[in-house]
């Protein structure tokens, strides 16, 4: 029988047979068997045996930690890979489109060009809020997915929780909230809203609060269909195992990381602090996140000045709506301090 979500599933896709290794239908045996059936080197090293293909010990603990089942996570390189098989999964080339809320994360348009896919731009207001209303009217029947990153980036602050849950309860297609900030933002997690809303999907990622952004490590929960569909599609092994056994051992950590986001936080104010007592600084934009978008009086020449004293922030100007913008991200203490030296050399010059 066809279930209510069979409908977001790509036609080509729903009777496609995965990959399975052979591996797998044995994992749970209990016996140890001797494996002689992917061409592996069989000397014992961190890495010789390919990882396991659906990172079963690493799922279990993230369910215990978000308060999840295992069935409802699908675990990426990073949530860049996430947001790539999303759309892929979910989109038809030439004929669907996303939705994106310009300004905002550029691996969405990326991704889907890449696919094949078109973007339907519905930009935030003055505020940078998201126009419920709006993105409803512009949306059609081939809108599949929409992308709201909250905190956005590049802006930095959470959108409004009403204009959200409209969209939730009215968007025909599926519902990604990229949380990829989440870990210093004041506002609540949609994960526990998968549970009722079949259209939602929730992404994180360890590259931001969770400090390795070098392991490549993206989550993303929805409810279980849409996530054994995902699973179908995904490369068997995605994951690979030095990242597993390191986000292992970062769950046992999460005291610190919780101190480290109290640390950014703070130095966040003390730089917003200093910044706003700049004569070149137009704005400081309100933020939830561990970065700053400031408007400057000329961004292209404020840059320069920061590279020509070693230090290097974004030029956010090509973005919808943020002309003359730059974005800095909270860096360790000592690094602030420089950051904001160097602003007042310049200010004073
Ligand atoms: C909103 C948002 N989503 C996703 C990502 C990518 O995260 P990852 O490093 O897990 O691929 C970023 C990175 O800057 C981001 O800002």
């Amino acid at each position: 029988m066809k279930s209510k979500i069979d409908r977001f599933f790509r036609k080509n896709l729903i009777d496609l047979i995965p990959y399975r290794s052979a591996r797998e239908e044995y994992a749970n045996q209990g016996v140890k068997m001797i494996l002689l059936d992917a061409n592996e080197n069989p000397f014992t090293s961190s890495s010789n045996r390919y990882p396991d293909p659906m990172q079963t010990k690493l799922k279990n603990r993230i369910a215990n930690w978000k308060n999840v089942n295992e069935n409802q996570i699908y675990l990426s390189n990073g949530s860049d890979e996430s947001i790539s098989q999303l759309i892929m999964a979910f989109c038809e080339p030439g004929i669907d489109n996303i939705i994106t809320l310009p300004p905002t994360f550029g691996m969405y348009k990326v991704s889907a060009h890449v696919h094949g896919i078109k973007v339907n731009e519905v930009p935030l207001d003055s505020s940078f809020q998201i126009d419920a209303q709006l993105v409803l009217e512009k949306s059609n029947k081939n809108s599949k997915i929409i992308f709201i990153p909250t905190p956005n980036n590049p802006t930095g602050n959470s959108f409004n929780l009403k204009s959200i849950i409209k969209i939730i309860k009215n968007f025909s297609g599926l519902v990604v909230i990229d949380e990829a900030y989440i870990e210093f933002s004041n506002s609540p997690s949609f994960i526990d809203s998968i549970k009722k809303n079949s259209n939602l999907i929730v992404c994180q990622t360890f590259s931001k609060g969770q400090g390795m952004a070098g392991a490549r490590l993206g989550m993303t929960f929805a409810n279980s269909e849409l996530i054994a569909y995902m699973n179908k599609i995904k490369a068997p092994y995605n994951l690979n195992s030095l990242t597993q056994s390191a986000a292992l051992l970062r769950l046992e950590e999460q005291n610190l990381i919780k101190k480290q986001a109290k640390i950014i936080l703070k130095e966040r104010k003390r730089i917003e602090k200093a910044l706003r007592k700049i004569s070149f600084i137009i704005t400081v934009y309100q933020s939830d996140a561990n970065f700053l978008l400031i408007k400057v009086d000329d961004s292209n020449l404020r840059y320069q000045q920061l590279i020509d004293n070693g230090i290097v922030v974004r030029n956010s100007s090509k973005n919808l709506n943020c002309e003359n913008t730059l974005r800095i991200t909270v860096g360790l203490s000592e690094e602030n301090t420089r950051l904001i030296d160097v602003l007042n050399n310049i200010d004073r010059k």
